[in-house]
């Protein structure tokens, strides 16, 4: 069982809240946190879903395992899709809501928490410093999973986004890694 957790960050009239999915690969976890936050917010939707599961380990050519890649893409591209289904009706309620025009955060959004070591273009020469099989596959298929989910979500007025936050001291580098 993964041990990553889902961090959802809710907007509603200025108010943050988080939200903490035990297991972000299991439907039931998704959908009842999801049945959770209806409860919370009641008719209003939700404005902003944040998805930042992670977990952390990192493998180079001679360590990468079938089971590491199967890992990483379950929490950092599968998860984030079925996370976002999950509350898609109250993002769409939101969304119909809002009586401004255009896109964004005031309306509905959803972030993905990518990183600028899944970027492709970077990842050339002199710029290519971090070699992680599971970390850098994943978060470039986030970044097209994002797309897909922009592409199919423009109609509902529901922003998507891939955010590179920059380093984030976090308990996935643990206490010893320094700030580069
Ligand atoms: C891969 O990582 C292992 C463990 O960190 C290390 O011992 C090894 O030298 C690395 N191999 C390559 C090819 O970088
Ligand atoms: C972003 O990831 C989410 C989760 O990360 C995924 O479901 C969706 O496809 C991607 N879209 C967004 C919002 O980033």
């Amino acid at each position: 069982m993964l041990r990553a957790t889902e961090t959802l960050l809710v907007i509603v009239n200025c108010t943050f809240m988080f939200l903490f999915i035990p297991d972000v690969s299991s439907e039931q976890s998704t959908s009842s946190a999801s049945e959770q936050v209806q409860s919370i917010l009641g008719n209003s939707g939700l404005n902003c879903l944040i998805n930042n599961a992670a977990i952390g380990f990192s493998t180079n050519i001679s360590t990468v395992t079938p089971e590491a890649m199967m890992t990483m893409f379950q929490v950092y591209t599968v998860a984030p899709l079925f996370v976002t289904k999950a509350f898609l009706p109250l993002l769409q309620t939101a969304a119909a809501k809002s009586g401004d025009p255009g896109m964004g955060f005031h309306r509905a959004a959803v972030i993905n928490m990518s990183s600028v070591l899944g970027s492709i273009t970077l990842n050339c020469r002199d710029t290519a410093k971090f070699r992680s099989y599971v970390y850098c596959t994943s978060k470039a298929a986030l970044n097209m999973l994002t797309r897909c989910l922009a592409a199919d979500l423009e109609p509902s007025k529901i922003l998507c986004m891939s955010l590179h936050p920059g380093w984030v001291r976090t308990d996935m580098e643990g206490p010893h890694v320094s700030t580069p």
